[in-house]
């Protein structure tokens, strides 16, 4: 599930939410993934990963991960992303380019407490990404950091929010005989410039 923080009120955010609820009420599963591809400037290459997206704050997208990962690398020497979603239930892809920075401090301390021990037993153990010998180490390390936790606790600094604010949209509707709809935003100069492209 995402949660919705005073979301903009500006045209596609509005679609965005209508085709939310739509999904929702049609059992969408995994409704919060999104894809994210960011460009990695040292070997040229584009690279796609799922992420969950748990808040949309204003015109802010929001998901967690480690600071230290290959895509947080990636993000800060290239802060311009495309993001996807695809929701079957309702047959809609949502393709979005944006830019991507981390939220604030408080955000992240904010949400770290909202989550439970376990994962954030998970998120203080693990070196996102990094090789290891073997699964029994994963879970080795997790066992002792979970055992070590106390309520004094703290977010770590290497793990936290990112922040997509998206500037282009298109919402695509698959119909019959692929008379499909595509429908996009693009943001110029402070104002949405709205077009619908063929299928
Ligand atoms: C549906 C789904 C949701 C995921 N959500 C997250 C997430 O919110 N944060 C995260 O760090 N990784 C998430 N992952 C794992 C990432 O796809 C990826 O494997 C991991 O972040 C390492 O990516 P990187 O090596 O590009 O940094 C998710 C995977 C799936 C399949």
């Amino acid at each position: 599930m995402i949660t919705f923080i005073n979301p903009s009120t500006e045209k596609p955010y509005i679609r965005f939410q209508s085709l939310y609820q739509d999904a929702l009420a049609n059992d969408q599963r995994g409704i919060e993934a999104i894809s994210v591809s960011s460009y990695d400037l040292k070997t040229n290459e584009v690279e796609a990963r799922y992420v969950n997206l748990k808040y949309i704050t204003d015109n802010e997208w929001i998901f967690f991960s480690n600071y230290n990962s290959p895509k947080a690398q990636q993000f800060s020497a290239h802060k311009q992303v495309s993001a996807l979603i695809f929701w079957p239930s309702i047959n809609t892809q949502i393709r979005i380019k944006a830019l991507i920075s981390k939220t604030s401090i408080e955000f992240s301390d904010m949400h770290f407490k909202s989550r439970s021990k376990e994962k954030n037993a998970l998120a203080i153990s693990s070196n996102q990404s990094q090789n290891i010998d073997s699964f029994d180490e994963v879970e080795m390390n997790f066992h002792q950091t979970l055992k070590s936790m106390t309520t004094d606790t703290v977010r770590p600094d290497f793990w936290g929010g990112f922040s997509l604010i998206p500037y282009y949209f298109e919402f695509w509707q698959g119909h019959k005989n692929r008379l499909n709809k595509r429908h996009t935003f693009e943001q110029k100069g402070g104002e949405w410039e709205e077009r619908f492209l063929q299928p």
